[in-house]
């Protein structure tokens, strides 16, 4: 398993272009499966979880062809409506396959993806909204089959709690359905704009998407499209967090700060030192940084996968922080191994107590998901010393290379096999 050498005391300068968001590329690419006619995708990030994707679409048939960084998919002859154990895994969001697979094939097996570090991740919420539309489901040693009862009918649904993924496998389903789905209490997340952007370009008909109710008038079939992907906005947030950490002037370019808008005020009540432009963010040296408290929420609150990143800025921050972790039940991995680096951090039940004024020491680490390894990662940068994260398959998944694309602005990285 590959890991990372990081010096620490890193160096920063320069501006960053932010690629394409793997949390809107994932529903997109599945969005393929809905049409039987092309789909030209760019600005497609080079991620571990799109490559796996990629593999998944392949398995059910869909004809990939990548040229010049422009992905062209065609799904009009699927063989396949099986997901098999050994894809899924890899990749809780192979379950939003689901909905496009019932739509095109009246019936789907996905095995059952499995739970990850941050929580057990049950789909309750997308079998329960998904049977409002005409599915029966049942789950027999370790699949899930659905079945349409005799079509797929529109509905109005009322979704418990505003499930990104839920609201993204009901958007696919009902797109094909007969008639008018409402859904309610939806989540607002950029990245379900993009769905339904990118749904709209191929001849959906949503309306809503981003607000918490949106409307989706059934069609019969879709038409070809071409469609350019968002930036990813926890990158960038992420690299926000790296130069307020290392304290240097830095830019993050082709990002839409609006969709930052949580990270950004919460960054200027801790007194970082920022210049907001429309497309990009220019982070100045701050002569000191205080602590803050801030709980995680559906967007447009705190993203919780910004939660590791910051818990480590507020490490060094002069005065004490907490964070509520209100998303997942078990999203604070990275609290130890950001105690083997010199921080002193508690939790009780769903908050952690981040003591501040912290100065880093390089030492060996256990990445566990994807967020915490990169959270380990902007800590080793500001260290005294070297720092080793294992395990980076974890980090491979969200973070393009990371050894190049933060190195050529100065981070020391290393990757070992
Ligand atoms: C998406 O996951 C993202 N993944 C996650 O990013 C992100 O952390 C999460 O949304 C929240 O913003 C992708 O977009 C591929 P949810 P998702 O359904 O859809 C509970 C990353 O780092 N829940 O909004 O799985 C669930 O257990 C990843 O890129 C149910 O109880 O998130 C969790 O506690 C990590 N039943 C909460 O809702 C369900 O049926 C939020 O989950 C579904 C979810």
């Amino acid at each position: 398993m590959d890991k990372l050498i990081i010096q620490g005391e890193s160096d920063l300068f320069g501006s960053i272009d932010i690629p394409g968001s793997k949390n809107a590329s994932l529903p997109i690419l599945i969005a393929s499966l809905l049409s039987e006619k092309n789909l030209n995708l760019t600005n497609i990030p080079k991620l571990q979880d799109v490559k796996s994707m990629i593999l998944l679409l392949e398995s059910f048939g869909v004809k990939i062809n990548e040229n010049d960084s422009k992905l062209t998919l065609n799904a009009k002859d699927l063989k396949n409506n099986i997901a098999d154990y050994d894809l899924v895994r890899k990749m809780r969001a192979s379950i939003l396959v689901l909905g496009p697979l019932l739509a095109r094939f009246k019936q789907a097996k996905i095995s059952l993806p499995g739970g990850c570090s941050i929580g057990t991740r049950p789909i309750d919420i997308h079998l329960n909204s998904l049977n409002k539309l005409g599915i029966n489901f049942e789950i027999e040693n370790g699949f899930i089959s659905g079945l349409v009862k005799n079509e797929l009918i529109g509905n109005i649904i009322d979704l418990p709690f505003p499930s990104v993924g839920a609201t993204e496998n009901v958007i696919m389903a009902a797109i094909l359905a007969k008639g008018k789905t409402i859904i309610n209490n939806a989540a607002k997340e950029p990245e379900i704009i993009d769905l339904g952007e990118c749904l709209n370009s191929m001849g959906a008909k949503i309306i809503g998407h981003g607000t918490n109710t949106i409307n989706i008038e059934g069609v019969n079939q879709l038409h070809d499209s071409s469609y350019d992907i968002m930036f990813d906005r926890i990158v960038a947030g992420t690299y926000i967090l790296a130069a307020v950490m290392i304290n240097k002037k830095f830019t993050v370019k082709n990002i839409k700060p609006k969709y930052l808008e949580s990270l950004i005020q919460t960054l200027i009540k801790m007194k970082a030192n920022l210049i907001v432009n429309d497309n990009d963010i220019t982070i100045l040296p701050s002569k000191k940084i205080i602590g803050i408290n801030i709980e995680t929420a559906p967007y447009p609150g705190f993203p919780t996968d910004l939660q590791a990143q910051i818990m480590a800025l507020m490490c060094m921050a002069d005065g004490p922080s907490t964070i509520k972790e209100k998303i997942f039940e078990n999203r604070f991995m990275h609290v130890s191994e950001l105690n083997r680096l010199g921080a002193n951090i508690k939790i009780k039940k769903d908050t952690a107590f981040i003591e501040g004024n912290k100065q880093f020491k390089g030492a060996q680490v256990m990445a566990s998901d994807l967020r915490a390894s990169v959270s380990l990662v902007l800590a080793g940068l500001c260290a005294k010393g070297e720092t080793t994260v294992n395990r980076v398959y974890h980090l491979d998944r969200g973070y393009e290379k990371i050894e190049e694309t933060l190195g050529i602005y100065g981070p020391i990285i290393k990757r070992e096999k």
